[in-house]
Parts: structure tokens; C-alpha cells; sequence
């Protein structure tokens, strides 16, 4: 599989990173806009290929797309991250004429590519690629809640004090400091509720942490986040990659599903070498759904930034 990651910064780079090691995909092409920085980055990888055990070639381009021709994958990761303090809505002046560039000459050089959307705001963006291409809904993927989820898996273990691989929870909604749900109430240790564990005081805690995660990060770091990011997207490649059918959020573009039309946001669906496979729709109990709807309208206003 050729992977293509626009964006050489710190999420592409750590994006390209994680694949290259996890090994599934052939070739990796990192693109930037900065003059010999994709290249450096690329070569810097691939001189780690033997410690890390990897076979995937990564190379790099300073803006040359027709370097990312017949990739079957592409990672939007360009534009401007957060600074601390800021909204990711606050972005989307810069970011939004950069994603539509970007995804124009990608499908150019790729006309069957599945775009995963990274760059921020991401739901919004993720809606401005279907505006801006005619690529199935299916072969577009904004990626949020894959990541969120794992910040919630964090915090759930850190709250019930376990290990990480015995719990499991799920964020949807918008990929937003105020839009996301953790859903708390379906989040499992190895199969039993965490409620069982723990306070709905903590869980609540949790819900709350989990949604200011990548604030949280941006004011100890001074940018957005980068390994939990990066580590995220290349697990969405994999599932494409390998046709594993497995179950991640993801802000799609909603025709009927959850009662909802014409917007992106934060949904379980099954991924596979479709891109997506299947939306699931899950019954969300009265105050989940108030949250999703309220989230639902916050990227309904953020969407009617990209009209200006
Ligand atoms: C984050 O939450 C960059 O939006 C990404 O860290």
C-alpha cells in the first residue's frame, strides 16, 4: 500500500513513523511545503529502518504531488496547529484554504484515494473535502474521536487504576475542547462497566479530562500534540490497509444516520479497505444524545465559516 502524509511537521512525521514500523504499507511519501524539510525528515526515518525493524520505503517531496501519484491512502496533517489557550475553531481561516488545496491536487494525482482529515478544525475540514471533492462519502475519514478515544482510555485507567489494555471506551461527537462525549456509561474494564470500579463523581472527572486532552497538552507542550496523534491515524491506515473491518469513531458526513444530514461529526464505523465500511448507530441514552446534538450544532456554526 502507498501512504501519502501531507504535513512533515511533528504529527505527519510521527504519523509516517508508526506505519513505516507497524509495516503494513509499502511506501510512504511525506510532503511539505518547506523547502528540503519532507526530505530530511523522510531520510532521518529511514535511516531508523534498520534499529526498527522496518521494510517501508519513506520518501519525501517539497511539494511535488506527482510524487504521491496511485496512493491509496492520504493523511492530511498541514496547517497551522494550536497555539496554547486557543480553540481549534480558531484555525480554520489559515487551515481551511490549505485542506482544499492540499486534497485537490492529492485526488489529481490519486482519483481513488481515501483522505483521513487530521488538520484542525478537524470536523469542519472533514466537511470542506467532501465540498471540495466528488470522492465517495465512504473515502473520506476524519480523524478525531480514534484519537480522543485513546485519551479517554487513559484517563479511565489512570481513574480505576489498572492497566491500560483492561479498559475500553468510546468518544464521539466533535473533536472540539466543549464537543466531545466520552461515553462514560458503555466504558468497560475487560468487559465490565467501569461504573463497578468507580465513583460517577470520577467518571464524570474523567469525561471532563478527556475532553480538554489536547488543551491540556498544548499548554504543557506550547503546540498541539504529536505521538497520540500520529499513533492514532496510523492505526485508521492499517485497518484500510489490512481490511480489518474494526470499529473506530470517526467524523463522517451524515445522510439520514442519527437523524442528521449535511454535517461531519464523531460516529462509530466500521473501517476497512472501503475506507468506510458501515456507520453503526448506537442508542444513546437522553443526555448522550442532548451532548451529540449540542455538539452537532457547535460544527454546524463552525461549518458556516468555511461560506466566508
Ligand atoms: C489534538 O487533539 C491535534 O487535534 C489534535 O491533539
Amino acid at each position: 500500500m502507498k501512504v501519502t502524509v501531507v504535513g512533515a511537521g511533528a504529527v505527519g512525521a510521527s504519523c509516517a513513523e508508526y506505519i513505516a514500523i507497524k509495516n503494513f504499507a509499502s511506501e510512504v511519501v511525506l510532503v511539505d511545503i518547506k523547502e528540503g524539510y519532507a526530505e530530511g525528515k523522510a531520510m532521518d526515518l529511514m535511516q531508523t529502518a534498520s534499529l526498527n525493524h522496518f521494510d517501508t520505503k519513506i520518501t519525501g517531496s517539497t511539494n511535488d504531488y506527482s510524487k504521491t501519484a496511485d496512493s491509496q491512502v492520504a493523511v492530511i496533517t498541514s496547517g497551522i496547529p494550536r497555539k496554547p489557550g486557543m480553540t481549534r475553531e480558531e484555525l480554520i481561516g489559515t487551515n481551511a484554504n490549505i485542506v482544499k488545496s492540499v486534497v485537490e491536487q492529492l485526488v489529481k494525482e490519486s482519483p481513488d484515494i481515501t483522505i483521513i482529515v487530521v488538520s484542525n478544525p478537524m470536523d469542519t475540514m472533514a466537511y470542506l473535502v467532501h465540498k471540495a471533492t466528488d470522492l465517495p462519502k465512504n473515502k473520506i475519514i476524519g480523524m478525531g474521536g480514534a484519537l480522543d478515544s485513546a485519551r479517554f482510555k487513559y484517563r479511565l485507567a489512570e481513574a480505576l487504576d489498572c492497566p491500560i489494555s483492561d479498559v475500553d471506551g468510546m468518544v464521539i461527537g466533535a473533536h472540539s475542547d466543549s464537543g466531545m462525549l466520552p461515553l462514560t456509561r458503555l466504558a468497560t474494564r475487560n468487559g465490565v462497566p467501569a461504573s463497578k470500579f468507580t465513583s460517577q463523581e470520577k467518571l464524570d472527572e474523567v469525561e471532563q479530562s478527556t475532553r480538554v486532552g489536547g488543551a491540556t497538552l498544548t499548554k504543557l507542550l506550547g503546540t498541539s500534540a504529536w505521538y497520540a496523534p500520529g499513533a492514532a491515524v496510523s492505526e485508521l491506515v492499517r485497518a484500510i490497509a489490512q481490511d480489518s473491518k474494526k470499529m473506530f469513531p470517526c467524523s463522517l458526513l451524515l445522510e439520514g444516520e442519527y437523524g442528521l444530514n449535511d454535517v461531519c461529526v464523531g460516529v462509530p464505523a466500521i473501517i476497512g479497505a472501503n475506507g468506510v465500511e458501515e456507520i453503526i448507530e448506537i442508542e444513546l441514552n437522553e443526555e448522550e444524545r442532548a451532548k451529540f446534538d449540542e455538539a452537532v450544532e457547535k460544527v454546524r456554526e463552525v461549518n458556516k465559516a468555511l461560506d466566508a
